[in-house]
């Protein structure tokens, strides 16, 4: 792909996993490998955005120095991260999976084995993506995914308004070839206004660029 359409754009991408730590050797994840988040950071890259990626843990390759990188572990440290560069950016794409829930407290030792059972309390983690769209001009686009189980469409379309999203990429964690770690996805990719393109079984790559063109159908896309 050689047209430069992203030129000029600045462009934040949240990918990756959190981990949310339990005591010093323990923690509280998912299974997000973070290439649906690179695939896209690749893709603005090739068509000239400057990109910021503030990323969970992930171990695949990738060329690091195409990016601003910061990494980060928990959500509160992913949250930290994104809020502080959000206001000059154009374009916000959240693409992690951010763990809903934290110990409410971390141990400072290892937890020793005990009682046959122990419970673990949980408390809620900011909404990364909510919290911002709080904070989103007029000139802003932010794009939000949806990883559902049942009622995709429904969710999906919830988490949009909830979070103020002018475009949702729907995927199915049940949907065969799509979602966590794969190399391919499907996705619908909903606007605001109820319009949709279905991406049928293709690489993250491809996914990557037909979000994009999506982008460019957004109204204050200019
Ligand atoms: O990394 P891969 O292995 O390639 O897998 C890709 C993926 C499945 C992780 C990706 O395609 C994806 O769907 N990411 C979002 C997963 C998710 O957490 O979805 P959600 O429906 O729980 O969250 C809705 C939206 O709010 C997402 O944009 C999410 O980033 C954001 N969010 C959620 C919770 C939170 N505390 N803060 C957030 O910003």
């Amino acid at each position: 792909n050689t047209k430069k359409d992203f030129a000029g754009k600045k462009v934040l991408i949240t990918l990756g996993p959190t981990q949310e730590a339990i005591d010093p050797v323990r923690f509280i994840s998912n299974h997000s490998s973070g290439k649906m988040g690179i695939a896209i950071a690749d893709a603005f890259k090739s068509r000239g955005a400057e990109v910021f990626l503030v990323s969970g843990p992930i171990s695949i390759p990738f060329r690091s120095a195409d990016f601003h990188l910061t990494k980060v572990k928990s959500a509160h440290e992913m949250y930290e991260t994104a809020r502080k560069i959000h206001a000059t950016m154009d374009i916000c794409v959240f693409a992690a999976a951010v763990a809903d829930y934290a110990p409410a407290v971390i141990a400072s030792q290892k937890i020793k084995k005990n009682e046959s059972e122990m419970s673990i309390l949980l408390k809620k983690n900011v909404d990364i993506a909510l919290e911002l769209g709080k904070l989103k001009q007029t000139r802003q686009l932010h794009i939000g995914f949806a990883l559902e189980t049942e009622n995709e469409e429904t969710h999906a379309k919830a988490k949009l308004d909830k979070k103020n999203f002018d475009l949702i990429v729907l995927n199915s964690a049940k949907d065969e070839g799509a979602g966590f770690q794969h190399d391919t996805n499907r996705v619908k990719i909903i606007h605001a206004d109820g319009r949709f393109a279905d991406s049928g079984l293709i690489s993250k790559s491809e996914v990557a660029n037909l979000i994009l063109e999506e982008i460019k159908k957004v109204p204050v896309w200019i």
